[in-house]
Parts: structure tokens; sequence; C-alpha cells
């Protein structure tokens, strides 16, 4: 069958029907027809997301999901509850079933070595969704949003929060000293430690002429990171650390992430602290559920990072590879994943605060006012 029949019938195909129908003919699934381009693209492609217990999990696989179906491509979309053997098997499984690329958001960045070397002896090409995949050279390309940077501005915002920073991101000279706590992701994801060093170098300063004081002392990534970024994990240090640091009243806490502020706040409230003295409290993702809160007076900041854009990017390359184009990207050296540096599309983040929510979420399209009353 000519490649651009066989991908027809694909198109026309149930995925199941088609895991039986190519499971011979993984040889034909290259990554692109390269000087065909005169050839329909279209085909399989596999989706792997790491969990449904966060939003913003759900919008990244919807939108890649529709935005894909809009090209002609079918979509094998899988969650893995955030287990990591769920996911390889996923994996495998798209890779059996005939698919023709694969986009990942791994739990694990460094569990996927094995699986990822089906994927090469079989020519499927492989994008990297959002985290990088490490330790293997079988990833072709990644997208994501400049993760060094979302650290800088979740740092920026907790100063701004604080007074240490006004609005225009000037030093105000406040001297504090502010008690803040530090949490990290989790330690299994690249992102996390990306998150943390932006971060950090920012408070860096502060720390070391006393503005920013932390109370418990725990400064290291080791001690603030939290596996699989947990809710219940955050609530469970934040309450260890209230009971570590007694009376000390805080003023912050650096939270990388919305699932983690829900948790810290919970935390904090059931410790005593109420809407007039809860510490500043950061996050990122936009989730509804926070930016509640944010317009509650409870969190104070949030990253937005648009899963819409994510989601174009990823599907823009692998429309491209499929098509035997080169995709676009924008940075060539930020990401080594230990066995190559994965040429990368980096997404720009905007910080989001009670003041510039409808203008960021609204405006945009990505809420509307029902979906946050
Ligand atoms: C990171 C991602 C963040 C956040 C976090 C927890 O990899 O970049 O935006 O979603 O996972 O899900």
């Amino acid at each position: 069958m000519k490649k651009h029949s066989m991908l027809k019938a694909v198109a026309g195909a149930g995925v199941l029907a088609l895991g039986i129908g190519l499971a011979g003919c993984a040889g034909d699934r290259t990554g692109g027809n390269a000087g065909g381009g005169e050839e329909e693209a279209g085909g399989i492609i596999g989706v792997a997301m790491p969990t449904q217990q966060s939003e913003r999990w759900i919008a990244d696989g919807n939108n890649v999901k529709a935005q894909l179906e809009e090209l002609g491509y079918q979509v094998d979309l899988q969650y893995a509850n955030d287990d990591i053997p769920t996911q390889v098997s996923q994996i495998e499984n798209m890779i059996s079933s005939g698919a023709n690329a694969l986009i990942i958001a791994s739990i694990d960045g460094t569990t996927l070595t094995d699986v990822l070397q089906q994927a090469k002896d079989a020519d499927i090409p492989v994008i990297a969704y959002d985290r990088l995949i490490n330790g293997t050279p079988n990833v072709d390309y990644y997208t994501t949003f400049d993760n060094y940077k979302v650290g800088v501005q979740q740092a920026t915002s907790l100063l701004t929060g604080l007074g240490v920073l006004d609005a225009s991101g000037a030093d105000t000279g406040a001297a504090g000293p502010f008690n803040v706590e530090l949490f990290a992701g989790s330690p299994d994801d690249n992102n996390a430690t990306f998150f943390w060093q932006g971060a950090i170098d920012t408070l860096q300063p502060y720390l070391d002429k006393g503005t920013l004081v932390v109370p418990s002392g725990q400064t290291d990534f080791g001690q603030a990171a939290i596996l699989r970024w947990l809710p219940e994990t955050a609530q469970e240090r934040m309450e260890n650390i209230l009971t570590v640091i007694g009376s000390t009243k805080l003023q912050g806490v650096l939270s990388p992430y919305d699932g983690l502020s829900i948790g810290i706040i919970s935390a904090l409230t059931s410790g005593g602290y109420s809407a007039s003295d809860l510490p500043v409290v950061t996050g990122q993702d936009a989730e509804v559920g926070s930016i509640k809160s944010i317009i509650a007076g409870e969190q104070y900041s949030t990253i937005f990072k648009d899963t819409r854009e994510l989601a174009k990017q990823a599907v823009t390359m692998v429309d491209d590879i499929r098509k035997g184009e080169t995709p676009q990207v924008n940075d060539e050296e930020t990401y080594d994943n230990g066995e190559k540096i994965v040429p990368s599309y980096l997404l720009e983040s905007t910080i989001v605060t009670k003041d510039n929510y409808k203008e960021i979420l609204i405006d945009s399209g990505y809420y509307t006012e029902a979906d946050l009353g």
C-alpha cells in the first residue's frame, strides 16, 4: 500500500482496528515523508498526559486533541493517574497500536528510556510536552514555557506582594524582615528545578541582606520539594512548619503550583490565619480554584501559562514532522537531557493577580466570568 493511501485508510478507521491492521507495518511509520511534501499528513497521534487530578492537564489534553483532530489526525489520548508504570504501558500500547507520533507530558522524566527506544525502533517521532524527558536520545523536540523565567515571576510576585518591589519592579527599600517559607515542585519533574532556580536567584539578594528570613531554616530544594506535586503533601509540610516555628508569623510563602498553594492555604487557615492576615502565597497554572481564591483575597498570585498556545506548538511540531518539514524552535541550548540538547520552543508566561486577572484570563477567552463566579 502506498504511504499516502495507507494514511488515508488510517484516518478513516478506528484506533483499535488500526492497532491490529498496522501491527506488522511499523517500518512504514516514518516521522515524515521527506521529499513528499505534496502528500497529506494524517495518522494516529498518541498523547500521554500525567494526571486528571489537575485541571491544567485536562485542558492540555483537550486542547491537543481538538487541535490535532481539526488537522485530520486521530488521537489516542491517555492519562496515567500519576502512576509511572501506567504511563509506560500506555505509551507501549500507543506504539504497538500504530501511532505515527507521540506527544508526552511525563510523570517522571527519567523513566521513559526503554519505551522511547521502542518508539525509535519503530521510527516514531517524540515531542516532550511541557516537561523535559531526560536520559534518552530518543526525544526529538520539546515545547514548554521559559521555566526559569516562571520561577523568576513567582519570586517577583512574592516580592511585589510583600511590598519589597513596587508594581514597576523597582526596589522600594522595604527592610522587612519578612518571614517567608519556600516550596518547590516534584523532584522527578525537570521543570521543578528550573522554577526553583529562577525563584531562588531572585530571592537570594533579599535573603542575604536579611529582608527575607526563612524561619524554618528549610532553604534547600530537597527540603522544599513536594513529590508528585501533591496538594496534601504540601499541606502536611506547611502544618509541620507551623508547628516548628510556633508563634512566628509568616508574611509570605513561595509556592510553585496552584495545587500546592491550595494545600498551603488550607494549612494556614487551620493554623489560625484568617483572610486578613494570610501571607502572600504565589502559584502557577491559573487554575479555576486558585483564581477564585485570588479574587477572594486569599492566594496572592499565579502564573498563567496558556495551554492553548502550548497545545498549538506541540500540534504544529507534529504536523510539520508528518509533512516532512522541520519544526521551528527558539532555544537550542537550555534543555540538556543528559543525552542531548533537545531543540525547544519556549513560550512566555504572565504573572496574574487580582489586579489583572480579568484582562489576562477573561478578555483572552481563557475563562468566562461564569467559570470564576
Ligand atoms: C509542571 C508544570 C506546571 C504544573 C506542575 C504540576 O511540570 O510545568 O505548570 O502544572 O507540573 O502539574
